[in-house]
């Protein structure tokens, strides 16, 4: 069976990143249940590029590059920390450059990091309306995670690593859709 092509955007602006841990928390979980291919869009990376210009044909290759492959996965993973209430600047500018009609079906599955609880609810109020503008297929298990979490760098938490196995498994039940919701989706583009 072939390969599902994972792409994950990460919004943290820079390394080390508690929010790539958990994005790549999320992709081993995946990895463990299909093969898949993986190609990570970091901002920590591509950010000076991304933010170079508000149109698209003016971006320096590696941004239009990356814009491209988030168009071209058969499911996303997007996670970014919590920048005052809300996922980062860049970040949104990386979807604000995607194609409107590109995400249409594609399972996304929805992370994000804070400094504390408060602002989970980034995930429903924010991350999810956003991948339902795209009619992509957000997976309905979200993870998000805070500093306490973590040790360092490390994910130890217990209930987020559950909450990972959770969103990988509709996740891939999702990339195996009957085909029908994702060609009607597809059709309506
Ligand atoms: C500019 C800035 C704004 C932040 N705003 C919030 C916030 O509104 N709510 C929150 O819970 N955490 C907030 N935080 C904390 C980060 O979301 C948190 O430390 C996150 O895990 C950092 O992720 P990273 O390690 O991937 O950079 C903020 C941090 C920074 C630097």
């Amino acid at each position: 069976m072939s390969s599902i092509r994972v792409v994950v955007v990460t919004g943290n602006p820079a390394l080390p990143s508690r929010t790539r841990v958990l994005a790549q928390a999320i992709v081993d979980a995946i990895g463990k249940r299909v093969s898949i291919d993986t190609y990570f869009v970091e901002l920590a990376t591509i950010g000076p590029a991304l933010g170079s210009s508000h149109f698209r044909k003016r971006l320096p290759v590696v941004a239009e590059e990356a814009i491209a492959s988030v168009e071209s996965a058969d499911l996303l993973v997007v996670a970014s920390p919590v920048y005052r209430a809300s996922y980062t600047g860049l970040f949104k500018h990386l979807f604000d450059l995607v194609g409107l009609d590109a995400l249409a079906g594609t399972p996304v599955v929805l992370a994000a990091t804070g400094g504390s609880e408060r602002h989970a609810l980034i995930i429903e109020h924010q991350l999810r309306p956003l991948f339902s503008f795209f009619r992509a297929l957000t997976v309905p298990t979200g993870v998000y995670a805070t500093e306490g979490d973590f040790e360092g760098y490390e994910l130890v938490s217990q209930p987020v690593r559950e909450r990972i196995e959770a969103a990988a498994t509709e996740a891939v039940t999702l990339s195996r859709p009957s085909g029908a919701l994702v060609e009607r989706l597809r059709a309506i583009a």
